[in-house]
This record gives C-alpha cells, sequence and structure tokens, in this order.
C-alpha cells in the first residue's frame, strides 16, 4: 500500500515552550481524507495529537485547517489531491490568525462572540393571519450560497482587515448579515438593527481583497457580501462612513467626468476641502498647474447616459451591476483584438 508523509504542527501550552513539527508516516488508501489520516495518527501512532472534528461531513465546519499552507476542510480533502501538490509531505497546522489552544485545536471564542453580537439568527414579522410564511423560489435563490455557511472561519484565517487588528468581525458575519438583510421575512426593525452593527463593526474596513473568496470550502463570496451590506447600508441614509463618502466620491467624479479626481478624494472623505482648495491655489500661485476637472472627451456624457439606462431600469447609479459592466469591457477587449465580428 502507498504510504504518505503528514508534517503536523504540535504545541501543547502546558508541557511545550515552543511549536514544533512532528512527522508521521501512514498507509493511503484510496479516497482517504485528510481528516482520516489525523484519526489513523491518533488511533494508531500518537494519541496526544489533538484536532477538531465531528460530522465528516462537511456540515459543522469544526475540521477547517492549514493544509499545505491553505484553510480546506479536513473532511473533504482528499490526501491523492493534496500530495499532486506536494509529493513528498503534506503540512497540517492550526487556522492561521487565531490562538492556538493545543495542536490543531484553536480558539474559536470569538465567533460564539460575534454571532451573538450579531444576532445571528432570524427574527420573524407576524406571519399573515391563519398562515405562514412562504418564501418565493427567486428570493431564496439570492440567498442560497450563504444560508450554505458552515461557520468554518476558513474566511477570517485569510482576512488582510483582520490581521490589521482593527475592530473588524471577519467575513463570515458579515455573509450571515446579508443573508437576513434579504430575507422578507424579517422584521424591518430587526434590519435597522443589522445596518447598525454592521457599521459599528466596521464593515468599511474590509479590504476587498477577495483572499476570502479563495478560501471559502463553500464556494461562498463574502467579500461580495459585504459590498451589498455597505450597498444597503447607503441605500438606507447611512452615508456618513468614510468609506461611504469615498464611494460617493467615486460615483459623482466618474459619473460627472469620467475620472476620479484625486486631489478632492481626502476631502471628500475626511470633510473640510478647505486644505485641498488652498493647496491648488498655492500651487495656481507659483505657476504650477494642477489637474483640475478633466476635459471631457467628445460623446462622452451621451455614451454614459446610454451604458445607465442599458443597465438599470430606474437610472439610478448606485443599481449599476459593476460584474455587468466588466462584461461589457471584456466584450469590448475582445472586439478590439479582433475575436469577434
Ligand atoms: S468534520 Fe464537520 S465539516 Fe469537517
Amino acid at each position: 500500500m502507498r504510504t504518505a508523509t503528514f508534517r503536523v504542527f504540535r504545541f501543547n501550552p502546558d508541557t511545550d515552550r515552543e511549536t514544533r513539527y512532528q512527522d508521521y508516516e501512514i498507509p493511503v488508501a484510496k479516497g482517504m481524507t485528510i481528516l482520516e489520516a489525523l484519526m489513523y495518527i491518533k488511533d494508531n501512532i500518537d494519541s496526544t495529537l489533538s484536532f477538531r472534528a465531528f460530522c465528516r461531513s462537511g456540515i459543522c465546519g469544526s475540521c477547517a485547517l492549514n493544509i499545505n499552507g491553505k484553510p480546506r476542510l479536513a473532511c473533504k480533502t482528499q490526501i491523492e489531491n493534496v500530495l499532486k501538490e506536494t509529493p513528498s509531505f503534506i503540512t497540517v497546522e492550526p487556522l492561521a490568525g487565531f490562538t492556538v489552544v493545543k495542536d490543531l485545536i484553536v480558539d474559536i471564542e470569538g465567533k460564539t462572540e460575534a454571532m451573538k453580537r450579531f444576532n445571528l439568527w432570524l427574527e420573524e414579522k407576524e406571519p399573515p393571519e391563519n398562515s405562514e410564511f412562504t418564501v418565493p423560489p427567486e428570493e431564496a435563490k439570492k440567498y442560497e450560497k450563504e444560508t450554505d455557511c458552515i461557520l468554518c472561519l476558513a474566511c477570517c484565517s485569510v482576512c488582510e482587515a483582520l490581521k490589521e487588528n482593527v475592530p473588524f468581525s471577519g467575513p463570515f458575519a458579515f455573509v450571515r448579515t446579508y443573508r437576513f438583510l434579504s430575507d422578507s421575512r424579517e422584521k424591518e426593525e430587526t434590519k435597522r438593527k443589522r445596518i447598525e452593527i454592521a457599521l459599528n463593526a466596521s464593515v468599511w474596513t474590509c479590504l476587498q481583497c477577495q483572499k476570502c473568496v479563495a478560501a471559502c470550502p463553500k464556494n461562498i463570496a463574502p467579500a461580495d457580501d459585504i459590498q451589498k451590506v455597505r450597498r444597503t447600508a447607503v441605500k438606507s441614509g447611512r452615508k456618513e462612513s468614510p468609506g461611504a463618502r469615498k464611494l460617493s466620491h467615486y460615483l459623482n467624479w466618474i459619473y460627472a467626468t469620467g475620472q476620479i479626481n484625486r486631489l478632492f478624494l481626502p476631502s471628500d472623505v475626511y470633510g473640510d476641502d478647505k486644505a485641498a482648495k488652498e493647496f491648488i491655489k498655492m500651487c495656481r500661485e507659483h505657476g504650477i498647474e494642477v489637474w483640475g476637472i478633466p476635459h471631457l472627451p467628445d460623446g462622452f456624457l451621451a455614451l454614459r447616459d446610454l451604458i445607465i439606462r442599458a443597465l438599470t431600469e430606474e437610472g439610478d447609479i448606485e443599481a449599476i451591476d459593476f460584474k455587468k459592466i466588466r462584461k461589457i469591457d471584456e466584450k469590448i477587449e475582445s472586439l478590439l483584438k479582433g475575436d469577434e465580428k
């Protein structure tokens, strides 16, 4: 039978002064998972090895580990696939960014705390009399993916905003927030509370690095959900945060001129445009021309309005689906390359 070497992270705070790695060689059967390998080690080689697992079916999220440096579910990751990446040995470590309790187990107290703080369960309105709520299939589709979140915390382990030690709760909390914000059964008052909680939890801090999208074992896109929560907050009138003001700067300037005005960006975001205006005046007094409102290319406004009309029914610039714009860009690019007639 084929064998594989596992290089496993070890640390027992009661006895170890430093972290270490231990190698285990085990027989590998076809279809065997990383979780089964860890169980083999515990049952046959080293009973002191500690790790977390429960459902063994990709449902409970408790077995998320860093396998060859990537967050994955140990119960859904087959050894033969990982060996294709590194034939000599497989590294198994706890999820990055968390305090290690013992070996592969990390402290997830923050997750429980965030779930309570974010009120991550549905608060239903009164159902219609003598009836119950039904969710139309088109609505269910909107948050189908988000409902699949198993709270494995893989998204948090790669989150760049969390690494900055800012008061940000991690992507999963916003995935659930978006899921409940989109649910027609929920009380309006609770939705307003959710927006407030998301703003207090620094929803605008996310850098949109997209690492959570790559890490999610359920193919959810937490970064997109964070954008949707931001959009809902702005639509409900909460435009006071620097992130929202930055967005309006981009929208207003691009809408009006097709370009971003970097000179006014700081003052638009952080208030007080006196400094920017004085800086421009000072430059001009010294004969230095600074970038002002750019000249609009001929036909720009007509083209802009045409695109907006095509993309949104109501002509609301905030309702533009930028994924569609990317598709238009791709089409133009392929036309320019002569790929399409
Ligand atoms: S053991 Fe439940 S998701 Fe892996």
